[in-house]
């Protein structure tokens, strides 16, 4: 219930307009995103290396609603990929099709993704299309597929446990050696489409996950979660069936289970962090606090405290 209100919350724009001018939703923000500009995401970015941990950089917005705002994300992206070369990062980066323009037209935001792609491949390093809402994953695969077919081997997308489709969309992306991140889902979505009870999504996410790393090369995948039954079920499948290293990796949002970050890179698995930045951050915090209440009730104590 309270995580259906703060995900319709995430979309509504009366409530960013509260939200986003409260100092104490600011500073919670915080601690899941990394800065607003892109030197606090290299920085943050730094000392994840410096602790043996791979980054995605994120730089924040979805549902850009006019052509020419797509130009500043275009060359944000670009600026990313170059700098993340230039300070010899282990770094890549994931975007969303919505913040290059996906709702204005395809063609433009098919247009944007080549032009991050190529620089991307220029520096050696590799682009995650996130995976938004329902109404958007024929276009994102499609998208995904369209951007392999020009020659594009740097480029992934992502899949959501929670979708019913979902099985079917990996043995297909398996069989075409996908690079592909399993997530559980952060979106609303219907009964209809979509597993309602966690206890589903949770057997879901461990199904497609053992299929997944049971599938031949080169299929890669990211287990991407930060539930302890999650990652103990993917740490017995690597251990069973000796899956190498080159096949998977552990990822997880910056500021979530750092504890439990590192003792994956002490335990030998290649683990990456997510690290969003930039200044449109309201519905990225509030999925956020849609997967773990208790954060919102630390801050409305916080509050009723001053
Ligand atoms: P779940 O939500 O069941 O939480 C399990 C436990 O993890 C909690 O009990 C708590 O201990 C801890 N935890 C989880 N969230 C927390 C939080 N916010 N604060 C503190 N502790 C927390 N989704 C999507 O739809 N499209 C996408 O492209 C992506 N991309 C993506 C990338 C990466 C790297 C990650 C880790 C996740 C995503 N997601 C995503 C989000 C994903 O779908 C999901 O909503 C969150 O990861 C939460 O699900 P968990 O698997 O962590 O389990």
């Amino acid at each position: 219930m309270l995580r259906r209100l703060l995900l319709y919350l995430s979309r509504a724009g009366w409530a960013r307009n509260i939200v986003t001018h409260w100092g104490l939703a600011r500073r919670m923000a915080r601690r899941f995103v990394a800065g607003e500009t892109l030197d606090e995401a290299l920085a943050a970015a730094r000392t994840l290396n410096a602790n043996g941990l791979w980054v995605t950089l994120d730089y924040l917005g979805e549902s850009v609603a006019r052509a020419e705002d797509t130009a500043e994300v275009v060359s944000t992206y670009r600026a990313t990929l170059e700098a993340i070369a230039a300070n010899g990062l282990q770094a890549s980066v994931s975007l969303k099709l919505t913040h290059l323009g996906l709702d204005i037209d395809e063609a433009l935001c098919f247009a944007n993704l080549r032009r991050v792609l190529e620089t991307a491949q220029q520096h050696s390093t590799s682009v995650t299309i996130d995976m938004e809402s329902s109404a958007y994953t024929d276009t994102t695969l499609r998208l995904y597929r369209a951007a392999r077919d020009c020659g594009f081997a740097n480029v992934g997308t992502v899949i959501q446990a929670y979708l019913y489709r979902s099985a079917a969309d990996m043995q297909a992306l398996a069989a075409e050696g996908a690079h592909i991140r399993l997530c559980k889902g952060a979106y609303l979505e219907p009964p209809e489409i979509a597993y309602p009870r966690k206890k589903d999504v949770d057997a879901s996410f461990v199904r497609l996950m053992q299929a997944y790393l049971l599938s031949p090369p080169p299929a890669y995948l990211c287990i991407a979660t930060h539930d302890e039954a999650m990652i103990r079920a993917a740490e017995e499948t690597i251990r069973q069936h000796a899956i190498p290293p080159a096949r998977y990796e552990f990822q997880m949002l910056y500021g979530i289970r750092p504890a439990r970050q590192a003792e994956l890179v002490a335990a030998g698995h290649p683990t990456r962090i997510y690290v969003p930045f930039g200044a449109a951050w309201y519905p990225y915090f509030m999925r956020r606090l849609a997967e773990r209440p208790a954060n919102l009730w630390f801050m409305v104590r916080s509050a009723l405290r001053r």
